[in-house]
């Protein structure tokens, strides 16, 4: 299969990431035989020395030897919601990262039933460190409190951690790229429920494709790897609601009907 630029690089970045947390160890320690691993010791100096880029065209890159796997085992160990924080501080394989202010993680409670996943952070959020804390999140705010939540009620995070420039659209490399640590983030909520706010948190979570009107309102089990299943919708993102008030009907039809799931929770 051939990889592109982009995958090539995500891939290097990640390697380099891996390198620098000391991958080399937990690999010789379980890997002593294995000539593909041999062929990844690449002596932590030297990597950082080098340029990456220019590293792309020489690096042995072979199909079998497959780093999002060892990012994957690496994420599988973070066991508490705190270790996957760090572990994404320390993660420089994103170019979102190098724009960013910072790493904006979640925001409210971890225990409670309902996990909130909007698309990535804007320039208060940016600013603040916490999730929908601009103008979108004052209208989720609104939204939440309609069907009596708030912070402390709701857990809240983003697809992509790191704002993107101008806040564009986060791209489908950038989606990828960060999906395999929301997933672990729901996996160590462990939510009841999930909702996908906008086209970016509902394509990474629920893989549609199309727009995001047609598939709002509709409740989907997604299953995770650790065989957990949550009845997750799509809705209507705050932004496009700011720019389309005439939709605020069918975000109220999507919230009445996570009302109704909440409240059936326990039968
Ligand atoms: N939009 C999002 O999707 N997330 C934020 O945190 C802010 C705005």
């Amino acid at each position: 299969m051939e990889k592109n630029n982009s995958e090539l690089y995500q891939l290097i970045s990640k390697l380099d990431w891996q390198i620098n947390m000391g991958v080399e160890a937990m690999v010789e320690e379980k890997n002593n035989n294995s000539p593909d691993i041999e062929k990844v010791k690449i002596n932590k100096g030297e990597l950082s020395k080098l340029d990456i880029y220019q590293k792309m065209n020489t690096l042995p890159l072979q199909e079998e030897l497959d780093l999002s796997k060892i990012l994957q085992q690496g994420i599988d160990k973070c066991l508490t919601l705190e270790k996957l924080k760090n572990y994404m501080l320390d993660f420089d394989g994103c170019d979102l990262k190098k724009t960013a202010t910072q790493l904006v993680f979640s925001d409210g409670n971890p225990k409670s039933n309902i996990m909130i996943i909007g698309e990535a952070p804007g320039a208060e959020e940016d600013r603040q460190g916490k999730p929908f804390c601009g103008a979108s999140g004052k209208l989720l705010d609104k939204m939440l409190a309609s069907i009596n939540l708030d912070r402390k009620t709701v857990y809240i995070t983003n697809v992509i951690p790191w704002r993107p420039p101008g806040n564009r659209t986060p791209n489908e490399n950038e989606i990828s790229l960060m999906k395999p640590f929301l997933m672990r983030h729901i996996e160590l909520v462990a939510p009841k429920i999930l909702l996908a706010v906008g086209g970016s948190a509902s394509k990474a979570i629920l893989d549609i494709e199309g727009g995001i009107l047609r598939h709002r309102g509709i409740w989907k089990d997604i299953r995770l790897s650790n065989s957990l299943t949550i009845p997750t919708m799509a809705t209507l993102h705050p932004a496009y609601l700011l720019r389309a008030p005439n939709q605020k009907k069918l975000a109220w039809e999507d919230l009445k009907s996570i009302r109704t799931k909440l409240q059936h929770l326990n039968d």
